[in-house]
């Protein structure tokens, strides 16, 4: 049964460039899913815009002398181009400023109100910095002073850079206001808290436990243990720029970014609706039981998510909906690091201009850190777009059309008889578009591509097997070479399908290619025989398929072309050569922390579902490609393993066989510069910064669990 459906995506921050790190977190599954349960016949309403109050965006502006509405306008704009330019398709994308979206602020202030009447909002006055020549109250960001906990002297008020603690500003040593300088002072203001204590005691954890099993395991661990410690928040800010609290005597303070933002899903959407002359629409959808809602997003808000806005919605008490489901994604890196635009650690536009939107939604669908963080490398992108759409589905398409083309004078033979192997690639489409389906169900958009990929070797087999060319030249051999055309046809027709939530534009000129131009993808077709068993006339074949320049400089067509070697090699070189001035900045800058801040605690299980093993090492060699690197087998009593450690400057590969070492063994495989590495090896870094291998006791054999 079709069902009704909220899709929304985090509304980014007005105040800079979105990169593929947030694409691939909270945009790209949420576009992907969304195609997904349109095809599957749901109702789906997909919302989105851009995050336009708080802090980070009145401090920028303020800096740049930039008004609000104007700095904000110019992040909106820049944010909704690179999304549109990704294939990222919203049905409505606002914002929460009230010149763009003027549902906003009365509908934030409403539910302020709401909580207000049904308790669950606390008031309480405290000190706050409060600058004198300014005439107003300083949010933490705006103080910097000397970290009362670890002496750094340029320490934000709300975090110190150094020992990386978040500080209570009012303990700074020596305050000043980092607009002016200024000294600022301290004076009372009063601030409403929301009570998630209440929340949770009533009915919060409740729900969260019934979410168990059904919300993805990082998303439920991250949850649970927010639940432990949870206190009332401040949800509102002395600034002069966002939602005023709606309380008399209250002026000069604004609803805090993070509780404004979240409704910016509701008060966009109801925006939507009233502009399509349907206001009632709004309310049908976001307060019928039977609406399922989503919120996609990084891990970085699961709390906001999946604690904050579900107490904000059920506290408000007028039956808007709650989540069904939170499918935060974990952190996407570069080559290592942080994408970082500013300091240009990012994927230039150059660099890709010419990889078509669906190849590159593809390769980020693949890369997903859909349970843990995941990383683009240069070379894990060639994989995909090479390996997998230029070898493998787009090998397979365009010889399937080509060889129409050539030995059908390009008319799509009509169904002959079918043979095992025809039936038996039948079954495995249907097989995969099960598993396309089982997998987007589950947010596991990794696993839907690979099972799409698997498709498209088993085809490259069959024809491989059935040997078209060879059959065609005889006459006997020809009604076979005819029907295997057709069969590889109807995959044609199943990829078109099955690709179509991931590569919507590949979809259609899939099904433009065979003469089905138009047809909508749905999952439930693919694997059936085809409804019209007869030939094809006159489908365009070859020649609506893109148009690439290959590496020779001539021009082909071809579903996907391949990336070259050498833009690889020019994008690592690039990146060595940033990599070495931005760590030479950074030591000439950062003051020496006096140790590694503790990282933040983790659950025991968390802690026990880390397999390390006592090992010795049995061979050592330099990695071929990698300085830093060294191939290691290593040898765990129940098997040896091919395990790749960046301890090249440490070790020579000769001094390291015999070497006693703790091995994780059940990392998830990865491949380094072109090898395989099955796990990891302990190591700590010695006086000198060079890693140095942890060994365990000698009375610990191989192979023995450590913990
Ligand atoms: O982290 C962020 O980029 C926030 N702007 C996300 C807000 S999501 C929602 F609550 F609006
Ligand atoms: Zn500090």
């Amino acid at each position: 049964m079709a069902e009704k459906i909220i899709v929304t995506s985090a509304l980014p921050y007005a105040n800079g460039p979105i990169h593929f790190g947030h694409v691939v977190g909270a945009y790209l599954p949420a576009d992907v899913y969304v195609r997904y349960r349109r095809m599957c016949g749901d109702d789906v309403h997909f919302v989105c815009g851009t995050d336009e109050h708080g802090v980070a965006i009145t401090l920028k502006a303020e800096r740049e002398g930039t008004p609000y509405e104007a700095y904000v306008d110019h992040w909106h704009t820049t944010i909704d181009d690179t999304l549109r330019r990704m294939g990222i398709e919203f049905d409505v994308f606002s914002g929460t400023s009230h010149h763009r979206n003027p549902h906003h602020r009365a509908l934030a202030q409403q539910f302020f109100l709401d909580l207000q009447a049904e308790g669950y909002l606390l008031e309480k006055t405290e000190e706050q910095f409060f600058s004198e020549a300014l005439g107003r109250f300083l949010p933490d960001r705006y103080v910097t002073g000397t970290c009362y906990l670890c002496g750094h002297e340029n320490a934000r008020g709300d975090e110190c850079p150094a020992c990386g603690k978040y500080l209570d500003a009012r303990q700074l040593i020596d305050p000043k206001c980092s607009l002016d300088g200024s000294t600022p002072v301290l004076r009372e203001t009063t601030h409403w808290y929301l009570d998630l204590g209440r929340a949770r005691d009533e009915w919060l954890r409740a729900w969260i436990e019934s979410k168990r099993g059904q919300w993805k395991p990082n998303v439920e661990n991250f949850v649970l243990a927010d639940l432990e410690d949870l206190r009332a928040r401040p949800i509102t800010r002395d600034l002069p720029w966002g939602v005023p609290v709606p309380v008399d005597g209250a002026d000069g303070k604004v609803l805090y970014v993070w509780f404004d933002a979240p409704i910016g899903y509701l008060s966009i959407s109801r925006q939507y609706w009233t502009d399509r002359g349907q206001p009632e629409r709004f309310e049908e959808l976001w307060k019928d039981p039977a609406t399922k809602l989503f919120h996609f997003i990084g891990k970085d808000n699961i709390t906001f998510h999946a604690v904050v806005f579900p107490t904000i919605l059920r506290g408000a008490g007028k039956g808007w909906i709650l989540p069904e489901n939170v499918p935060a994604n974990e952190f996407f890196n570069f080559e290592g690091r942080k994408f970082n635009t500013s300091s240009g650690w990012m994927i230039p536009d150059e660099a890709i201009a010419d990889v078509p939107v669906d190849a590159l939604r593809y390769a980020l669908c693949t890369m997903m850190p859909e349970t843990a963080d995941s990383d683009w490398t240069w070379t894990e992108f060639q994989a995909r777009i090479n390996g997998d759409l230029a070898d493998n589905l787009g090998n397979f398409v365009s010889r399937t059309l080509r060889f129409i083309e050539r030995f059908f004078d390009g008319e799509v033979p009509a169904c002959g008889a079918e043979t095992a192997a025809d039936g038996a690639l039948y079954a495995a489409a249907e097989r995969a578009a099960a598993e396309v389906r089982e997998h987007l169900s589950a947010f596991r958009f990794r696993r839907a591509c690979q099972a799409v990929m698997a498709l498209g070797h088993e085809c490259n087999r069959y024809y491989d097997t059935e040997a078209p060319w060879t059959s065609v030249k005889t006459e006997d051999g020809r009604p076979r070479a005819a029907q295997v055309m057709r069969v590889c046809v109807e995959m044609i027709r199943a990829f078109a399908h099955l690709v179509a939530p991931v590569m919507p534009t590949t979809s259609a000129t899939l099904f433009a290619s065979i003469g089905a131009a138009g047809t909508a993808p749905s999952l439930d077709a693919v694997g059936a025989r085809p409804t019209e068993p007869g030939a094809i006339p006159g489908a365009p074949l070859t020649s609506c398929l893109p148009r690439f320049t290959d590496a020779r400089g001539q021009e082909k067509a071809a579903l996907f072309t391949k990336f070259p070697d050498q833009r690889v090699a020019a994008e690592e070189e690039r990146l060595r050569t940033l990599r070495e001035h931005m760590e030479a900045e950074t030591q000439s800058e950062t003051p020496e922390p006096t140790h590694d801040p503790v990282a933040t605690t983790i659950e025991f299980d968390t802690f026990a579902a880390v397999d390390m093993r006592a090992g010795t090492i049995r061979r050592a060699e330099s990695h071929p490609k990698a300085d830093r690197l060294l191939v290691l087998e290593v040898d765990l009593g129940f098997e040896t393993r091919t395990i790749v450690s960046g301890i090249a400057a440490s070790y020579a590969p000769e001094e390291l066989v015999g070497r006693r070492v703790v091995a994780v063994t059940n990392l998830a495989p990865r491949r380094l510069r072109g090898i395989d590495s099955n796990g990891m090896l302990m190591a700590g870094d010695g006086d000198d910064g060079k890693p140095r291998l942890i060994a365990p006791d000698p009375a610990t054999p191989d192979g023995t669990r450590l913990s």
